[in-house]
């Protein structure tokens, strides 16, 4: 069942590290959620999110050195999301603006003068800004997947304790090319998480 009320999905979303570990969800709809996900915004529309759904018990022992304290989200969610940042995003750049054009989203011109000035921008950036937007983008991808999850009944938990410098290979990814953003764990909660507090507005922010 889909919950499309914004505030209980927001203000119900808790980070849920034990879920029931018979609840499996099927490839159709992690492919929904995720297509869901990926309707964040991102730098050019570059879309520079990559995906590893892990989900079998083979490829979850093969995490399980690698996410430290997080075992219990590996072991009873029903998909651990490996999410990566493509460093060279831009060779998806014609493919993405060439669907624009087709689907009368934007016009050949705008296409083709875009392209020029992004294509070379991107390619000739150095590694530690495209590590930058390639985390940021990834990163709204990753908090938009937790939202839909909840739409759809499940309850996440964003993961940051993990030998990132072994997931990529771990996993069959070129690791120059893919360097990991985070980890979301799915799946229907067994137990709630906890109650988590805020700092106030006031406090966090300057009003000029
Ligand atoms: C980037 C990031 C990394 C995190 N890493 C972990 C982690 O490795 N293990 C874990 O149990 N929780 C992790 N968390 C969850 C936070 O502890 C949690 O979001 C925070 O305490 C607020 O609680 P809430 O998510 O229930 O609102 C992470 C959260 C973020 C955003």
């Amino acid at each position: 069942m889909i919950e499309n009320n914004f505030e209980t999905i927001l203000k119900g979303r808790r980070s849920v590290r034990n879920y029931d570990p018979a609840v499996k969800i099927s490839k159709e709809e992690m492919s929904e959620m995720l297509a869901e996900a990926t309707l964040a915004p991102s730098s050019v529309n570059l879309q520079p999110w990559r995906f590893v759904v892990v989900e079998s018990d083979e490829a979850k022992a093969t995490l399980k050195p690698l996410i430290r304290f997080n075992t219990l989200q590996n072991e009873t969610s029903s998909a651990m999301v490996l999410i990566f940042g493509d460093m060279q995003c831009y060779e998806r750049a014609e493919e993405i603006y060439g669907q624009a054009v087709a689907e009368g989203k934007m016009p050949e011109e705008v296409k083709d003068k875009q392209l020029e000035s992004i294509v070379p921008h991107y390619k000739g950036m150095s590694p530690e800004k495209m590590n930058d937007i390639v985390k940021i983008d990834g990163s709204l991808a990753a908090m938009q997947l937790m939202l839909v999850a909840r739409g759809h009944g499940y309850d996440t938990n964003p993961i940051g304790g993990f030998e990132e410098d072994q997931l990529a290979k771990a996993f069959g990814l070129d690791e120059s090319r893919y360097v990991p953003v985070m980890i979301v764990s799915i799946g229907k909660a067994l137990e709630g998480g906890y109650e988590s507090v805020r700092l106030p507005v006031d406090k966090i922010t300057e009003w000029k």
